[in-house]
């Protein structure tokens, strides 16, 4: 008999984390879910845990006496607002949860993931390929997220680890609500901010939904050899491929004109 795959996934108290948690497990894997709320009447083993605290993250692992197939890091926190006008603490928190909660998680988790030759799955942001105007930190921090992911992946070939980044677009989750907002409308910036994270935010609620997110975790937690970033959704892909293609002025322009100008 197959013994059972134990994954880890941060942030799984909602969104694309609750809903991949629940998803793994209905396919097999016993899921240990991260976060500092957790949901009753989940198939989800909840501890708690703020990934921007590393003493709290090796006390979580500690917790969990198994073999860890994977670890999936998709706590994450969104801010928008111009970079001119963003608090110290602000950035900060979305540095602390977003880059260094994956650093934490990451850290704690190899020596596990040595053992069973298994995977890291970080969850980025078809915004860290895209670089988004008035949500500038947040492509920052994706944009990390996937440098490390390539970095992790060269350092640990030789041990069999694999990391991948998975990309969502649009989804519609919490993120939304959670935003830490900065809509400042002045004579500087004028009604640009506003009208941008409008149109975030009508983006997400009407995206996709979250499973489509757990679907393609899935795949890459059963694929042998994954490609090292996957982008969820064909229109994204397309998207995604683009912009590899184009020059970077030009693609630029188009998202100045979506998400930047007046
Ligand atoms: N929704 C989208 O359109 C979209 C698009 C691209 C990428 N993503 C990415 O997908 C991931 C999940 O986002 P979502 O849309 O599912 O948002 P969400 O519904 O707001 O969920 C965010 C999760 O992160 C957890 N979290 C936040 N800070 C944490 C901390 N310090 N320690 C531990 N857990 C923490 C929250 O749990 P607690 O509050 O209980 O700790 C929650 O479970 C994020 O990385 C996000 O950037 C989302």
């Amino acid at each position: 008999m197959m013994k059972t795959k134990v994954i880890v996934i941060t942030g799984a108290s909602s969104g694309i984390g609750f809903t991949t948690g629940e998803y793994l497990a209905a396919k097999g894997y016993k899921v240990y879910g991260f976060s500092r709320r957790k949901r009753e009447n989940s198939a989800i083993n909840y501890i708690a845990c703020d990934v921007t605290d590393k003493k709290q993250v090796k006390a979580a692992f500690e917790q969990i006496n198994e073999d860890i197939y994977a670890v999936i890091n998709n706590a994450g926190i969104g801010i928008s607002g111009p970079v001119e006008y963003a608090a110290a603490e602000d950035i900060q928190k979305i540095i602390d949860v977003n880059i260094i909660g994956v650093i934490n998680v990451c850290q704690i988790a190899i020596p596990y993931l040595r053992k069973s030759k298994g995977k890291i799955i970080n969850i980025g942001s078809v915004a860290g390929d895209l670089i988004i105007p008035f949500q500038t930190f947040y492509s920052i921090t994706k944009a990390a997220v996937h440098a490390l992911t390539q970095g992790l992946n060269m350092e640990l070939k030789p041990f069999g680890i694999k990391a991948i980044t998975v990309l969502p677009g649009d989804t519609k989750t919490s993120f939304t609500a959670n935003r830490y907002k900065n809509v400042v409308q002045d004579e500087i910036y004028k009604e640009r901010v506003k009208k941008s994270v409008l149109k975030m935010e009508k983006d997400e609620q009407e995206g996709k939904d979250p499973v489509t997110v757990s679907k393609v975790i899935y795949r890459v937690l059963k694929k042998k050899n994954p490609p090292l970033k996957v982008t969820v959704g064909v229109e994204y892909k397309a998207l995604v491929f683009l912009k590899r293609l184009l020059p970077l002025k030009f693609v630029n322009s188009v998202i100045y004109h979506i998400y930047g100008g007046e």
